[in-house]
């Protein structure tokens, strides 16, 4: 059999998800492929480009699911590592699937990367990953999980901008970060106060194909997160400045945990030269037996 599970990346809503907040992702076209074959009873997986990482993430599917399935397979990625476009999560989820795994996919996904990684993570990008929707980004509302598909105008590029700073959520302070906000500190609040009502706006501004509103609230979150919830990097401002300077380009924000990893930017079909282009896409699915 072969499945597919997508990476994400997301418009606008960071470190929102873990606080029961709004956040805004696309399932990308880029993900992982398992091909193989269910039988027995171990979970056997190799991967031309296995990082260390690799199997702690698969076992830690494998012990979330409880009993299931046995498979032996090979998987191959098209994301970039440590790009922060969820590589693991598209792992994850594209393990739970070969498996057939049951149940709420995206939740335990959540806890086999908080299993692997120690990072207290929440749940956007396996939503993204599980629940993707062609030519829509998720609207998600990370207090009762319910998603909105909103559709992406047509006219429109999304292009995503590596700072060449590799991404380690594990050493960077994302859990510290989480900790601070739950104990109340004043800025780290404000940013997921802001952030919410600036993925509502951003919504709406897609809706009603306001591109340049979109694009500034982008801007407005990207110094939010560099400002009130310190996750950007020097690099990470620095590219979107570059970006927005240009001809055509809506706007641009770090994108996922921040502390490097990537930039997203909204911009007119062309206007930039630079990384990757990026379609919302469906979410996992099992592609043939
Ligand atoms: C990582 C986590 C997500 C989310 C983002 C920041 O991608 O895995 O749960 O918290 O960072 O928005």
């Amino acid at each position: 059999m072969k499945v597919f599970a997508p990476g994400r990346v997301n418009l606008i809503g960071d470190h929102t998800d873990y606080a029961g907040g709004l956040v805004l992702p696309i399932a990308l076209q880029l993900g992982t492929t398992i091909e193989g074959a269910r039988g027995g009873d171990r979970v056997e997986l190799t991967s031309d480009d296995a990082d260390e990482q690799f199997s702690r993430f698969v076992d830690a599917v494998v012990a979330e699911a409880g009993s299931s399935t046995g498979f032996r397979g090979s998987v191959t990625s098209t994301l970039p590592i440590g790009a922060g476009l969820s590589s693991s999560a598209s792992l994850e989820v594209a393990v739970a699937l070969a498996i057939g795994a049951t149940g709420d996919i995206a939740a335990l996904c959540q806890r086999a990367e908080q299993r692997a990684s120690g990072v207290p993570c929440g749940r956007m990008d396996q939503l993204a990953s599980v629940h993707g929707r062609a030519g829509h980004a998720l609207l998600i509302d990370c207090s009762t999980f319910s998603i909105r598909p909103v559709p992406m105008p047509d006219d429109i590029e999304i292009v995503v901008v590596h700072s060449g700073e590799s991404r380690s959520l594990a050493s960077s302070a994302y859990a510290e970060r989480r900790a601070q906000l739950e104990a109340g500190d004043a800025r780290r609040v404000r940013h997921v106060t802001t952030e919410n009502q600036r993925v509502v706006a951003f919504a709406d501004a897609l809706e009603s194909r306001d591109l340049q509103r979109a694009g500034a609230l982008m801007v407005q979150s990207h110094a939010s997160l560099r400002d009130d919830f310190e996750v950007s990097t020097p690099a990470l401002d620095a590219l979107v400045e570059e970006l927005v300077a240009i001809d055509g380009v809506h706007g641009a924000r770090l994108t996922g945990a921040g502390f490097g990893g990537c930039v997203v930017a909204l911009t007119e079909p062309g206007a930039v030269a630079l990384g990757w282009k990026v379609t919302a896409s469906s979410g996992a699915q099992v592609l043939g037996d």
